[in-house]
């Protein structure tokens, strides 16, 4: 808004300014706002409070933005930095709805896929703003969706795939695909309940390691044509008042289905860069709004073949803390906000580790921070989840180099150094 020299400039007259031209186009993103907690505060709810949450309140904080944590359990890590937060139970729309109404966000931020994406679609058509749309999150938490925009009405190209909602039906698409195939439940994230059927004897398993593994009551599974990739890599894909843009492409290796290393940058040719991007634009185009998006490919040697995209940083972006000058979060924080974004560069090469625990626990300590800080352009980020669980992800190890070969084995001793300890309590 610009103020003409005439025009009273005391804070509530800008601010009645401000509140007028709201009234008058409710499609303005205003780029202004006053302290957390005071009525002209910018409100920020997040959905989900995990270790990536944390670092987008962080950045949020960091330009003055009220933030508001929602998870499923107290003293999730972003709770932990954010003004206030609510623990509920996300997939529960009415529960949903009514910690949105008490708060009445200015961004709803969603973090992680299992929510009540519903109610979000409902919420949005009422009038509140959900980052990057309501239709993204509610497309992306299920994999039926999100191929099928990919591959049927956008022609991307995918690894070849079935749907099937019994045993009978996962046998017959395993033998139309062929063997080596991949089994997934259609809402899950992190690998759970996702198989590989080696050869059709395995199609009971599978079924079973995806009902076991299966968010929300959905039993449905996709089955995909195992990709024979070279490597995997993450497209970072900004989308801003100022455009589209691309980080540098990100490495990774998956264990279990879960990430454990990633590097940036990952080496690609300029055709295969172009294929990316390519593929990159055209998915996040359609799923639209303003957001950061983790756009999931393999490189193959017969091109470029999309995975899946998440509508919000990537784990496997958290790299991006140590390498570039404007993180994932910063980065989806100036688009969620509404700010232009010049560019991003990247100012090291660099690669992350993850630390996962090895059994249940809610008395452990973390050690080794001492030795891991004493390795060279080294950093760590402990997430502060106060319960471990086998496999969780618990905390994460940064390390630069100019070779991307030598941070990668930083990071990754960096990572083995930390170790949770767990406490005997009688
Ligand atoms: N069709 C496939 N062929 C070969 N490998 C696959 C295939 N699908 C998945 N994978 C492997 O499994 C990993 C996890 O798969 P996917 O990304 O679909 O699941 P996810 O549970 O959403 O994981 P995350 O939430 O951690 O991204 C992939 O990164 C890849 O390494
Ligand atoms: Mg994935």
């Amino acid at each position: 808004m610009v103020l003409d020299e005439h025009q009273e400039t005391t804070p509530s007259a800008i601010l009645q300014g401000i509140m007028q031209c709201k009234k008058m186009d409710k499609g303005v993103l205003f780029i202004m706002w006053g302290a957390p907690n005071s009525r002209q505060a910018k409100k920020m709810m997040m959905l989900g409070s995990g270790e990536l949450g944390k670092e987008v309140v962080i950045e949020a904080q960091r330009l003055g933005v009220e933030c508001i944590a929602v998870d499923r359990y107290p003293d999730a890590p972003a709770m932990q930095v954010a003004h206030r937060s609510h623990v509920i139970d996300m997939l529960d729309g009415a529960e949903l709805r009514r910690v949105i109404e008490s708060e009445k966000p200015d961004l709803i931020v969603p973090e992680i896929e299992a929510i009540a994406t519903e109610e979000l679609v409902r919420l949005e058509q009422e009038g509140y703003h959900v980052v990057p749309t309501a239709t993204a999150a509610r497309l992306t938490m299920d994999r039926e969706g999100i191929r099928r925009l990919a591959a049927e009405t956008l022609g991307l190209p995918t690894a070849a795939y079935r749907f099937a909602d019994n045993l009978e039906q996962l046998k017959e698409a395993v033998a139309e695909l062929g063997t080596p195939c991949v089994v997934k439940p259609l809402m899950s994230s992190s690998g759970k309940g996702q198989s590989v059927c080696r050869t059709p004897e395995d199609a009971d398993a599978c079924w079973n390691a995806a009902l076991e593994g299966a968010r929300g009551k959905s039993v449905r599974v996709i089955v995909e044509a195992f990709v024979h990739f070279e490597s995997e890599i993450t497209l970072l894909t900004v989308r801003s008042a100022s455009g589209t843009l691309f980080c540098p492409p990100i490495g990774h290796i998956q264990r279990d289905g879960d990430y454990v290393e990633s590097w940036q940058p990952h080496h690609m040719t300029a055709e295969q860069l172009e294929q990316a991007q390519q593929i990159a634009g055209t998915i996040t185009g359609h799923l639209g709004g303003y957001g950061l998006f983790g756009v999931e490919l393999f490189l193959t040697v017969d091109g470029v073949v999309f995975s899946e995209v998440s509508p919000r940083p990537h784990d496997t972006g958290m790299v991006t803390m140590i390498t570039q000058d404007l993180s994932e979060f910063a980065l989806h924080v100036r688009a969620i906000l509404g700010f232009e974004i010049p560019g991003v560069h990247l100012l090291t090469p660099g690669a992350s580790a993850t630390l996962k625990a090895a059994k249940a626990s809610t008395d452990f300590v973390v050690s080794g921070l001492d030795e891991a800080l004493k390795l060279p352009r080294t950093q760590v980020r402990v997430f502060g989840k106060p319960e471990t669980k086998p496999g969780r992800r618990m905390a994460v190890a940064l390390s630069a180099d100019e070779s991307v070969e030598i941070a990668r084995k930083r990071a990754v001793q960096a990572a083995a150094l930390l170790k949770e300890e767990y406490v005997h309590v009688d």
